[in-house]
Parts: structure tokens; C-alpha cells; sequence
């Protein structure tokens, strides 16, 4: 059996001691696949991609990467590890230049490698070339994402990591973004994605696990899961429904 390019078995983590939020959850993510992590609001997505990240802090369990002991590196050692994570806020550097976003990004390799790399990001994403010069904040929001990921992989990461790359888009720029993902897992990325938009992630992605309360509650094939009833029930049916005045 060949080794998973990212393994996490019984992750525990959380922002205070004693109150975890990600409860035990165990994923695998094999090389060359999208691997979906799919939850109601509030279900510790973030939070578990996060401590996977090395942004919030690990109390049990473990994070292999490429077989590699990640469980306790933080954040800024990730990306030369071969872990790229792609925030779902304050992905890019709004007043620098696309081209600059990009240089920081590269920053870790040597001059002449990251000036390559970022060439081959412009073939690979030419609306990021013709705006080089332009601060990132002026793109729109699938642009941004686009400059987001270009920038995580940059490095040529062994794992592509984004929490919710198509929230607050519009529809247009929901495709254009899950398209991209699409394109950059078949030119061999590997892609871990947490997404509340479970219909456009299931479309795209090749397995897909369900946490709810900290825990990988249900796992499956992406394309077998939106028609799946104990899906249904644990994700679909908890879409928040507050009563008129909410709970008290
Ligand atoms: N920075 C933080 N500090 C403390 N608690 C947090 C923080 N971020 C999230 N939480 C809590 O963690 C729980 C899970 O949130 P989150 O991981 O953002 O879920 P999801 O991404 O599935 O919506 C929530 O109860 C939330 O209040
Ligand atoms: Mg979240």
C-alpha cells in the first residue's frame, strides 16, 4: 500500500486547555487526490484544518505528512515541510502588487527559483499577469482566490490545503474557482479542502469526510455522497434554522 500523502489520526485540538474543538477526527488524504471535509457551521472545520496547519494548538493525536511527524510544527515551518494553507481571509496582501504577493510567497527559495516559479504561475493563471503591476486589492474575488493559491503553490507544496476557497464568491467566481482546483489536481497537486458549498466540492472532489462536533462523523466517495441519506441527515438537515427570535 503506498503512504498517504497526509494522514491525521485522532486529532485533538483547541484555542483554550480543556475545551477541545477538534474531538478525535482521523483523515487521509492519498497522493493526486481532492479529499473534501464537509460539516454544519460551527462544526470545527476551520479549527481542524487549522491544527492540521500548525495554527491552532494539538493536545492528542498525530499529523503525518508524506510520513513525515508534523503533529507540532508550527505554522511557519509547514510550507517547507511541503504543506501549503491557503486561509479562507487574509489570504493575500491587498496594497502590495499581484507580483510582489507572489515574490513573498517564494521567499523561502532562492531568487532565481522563486523568479522561475512565478513565471510559471503567470502560464498557469495569465489573468495574474496581465494585472502584475496592480494591487492585489483591486482583483475580484475569484481573482483573489486565484492569487491566494498561486501563491500557496509557489513552493510546489506536496499538499494543497484551503478552508472555504469559494466563500462570499458569487456563482461565476464559485466555478471559476472550484474549475481552477479542478485543473491544479489534474497537473498532480494533492488537495485537502474544507468547503461549505458541499454540492460544488462533492462535484470535484474524489472522497469526502463529514465532521460534526470535532469528529469525522461519515466518510465516502465525493460522487456517492450528496445522495447519501446519513449525509443528508447529519449535514444537510442541521443547516442552522433558528426560530423567529432565536434561542434564548
Ligand atoms: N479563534 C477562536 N477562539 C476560540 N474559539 C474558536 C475560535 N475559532 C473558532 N472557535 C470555536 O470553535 C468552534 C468551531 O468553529 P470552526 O472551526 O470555525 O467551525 P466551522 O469552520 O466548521 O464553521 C465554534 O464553536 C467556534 O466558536
Ligand atoms: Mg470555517
Amino acid at each position: 500500500m503506498t503512504r498517504p500523502i497526509l494522514e491525521v489520526v485522532g486529532l485533538v485540538a483547541g484555542y483554550e486547555p480543556g475545551v477541545p474543538i477538534v474531538r478525535g477526527a482521523s483523515i487521509r488524504v492519498d497522493k493526486g487526490e481532492i479529499v473534501v471535509v464537509l460539516g454544519p457551521n460551527g462544526a470545527g472545520k476551520s479549527s481542524f484544518i487549522k491544527a492540521v496547519a500548525g495554527l491552532v494548538p494539538v493536545s492528542g493525536g498525530t499529523v503525518l505528512l508524506d510520513g513525515d511527524d508534523i503533529t507540532t510544527l508550527p505554522a511557519h515551518q509547514m510550507v517547507r515541510r511541503g504543506l501549503a494553507f491557503v486561509p479562507q481571509t487574509e489570504n493575500i496582501f491587498p496594497l502590495m502588487s499581484i507580483e510582489d504577493n507572489l515574490r513573498t510567497a517564494g521567499g523561502i527559495l532562492k531568487p532565481k527559483l522563486a523568479a522561475e516559479r512565478i513565471e510559471r504561475m503567470y502560464e498557469t493563471f495569465p489573468d495574474l499577469k496581465s494585472f502584475r503591476r496592480i494591487s492585489a486589492g483591486n482583483l475580484s474575488g475569484g481573482q483573489r482566490q486565484m492569487l491566494a493559491v498561486a501563491r500557496a503553490l509557489i513552493v510546489e507544496p506536496k499538499l494543497l490545503v484551503l478552508d472555504e476557497p469559494s466563500a462570499g464568491l458569487s456563482p461565476k467566481f464559485v466555478s471559476m474557482v472550484f474549475s481552477m482546483l479542478g485543473d491544479i489536481r489534474r497537473a498532480g497537486m494533492t488537495i485537502l479542502l474544507v468547503e461549505q458549498n458541499a454540492k460544488a466540492a462533492l462535484a470535484i472532489g474524489d472522497r469526502a469526510y463529514v465532521l460534526v462536533e470535532g469528529k469525522e462523523a461519515h466518510e465516502g466517495v465525493a460522487s456517492e455522497l450528496w445522495n447519501d441519506p446519513v449525509v443528508a441527515e447529519l449535514y444537510l438537515g442541521q443547516r442552522p434554522h433558528q426560530p423567529p427570535g432565536g434561542e434564548l
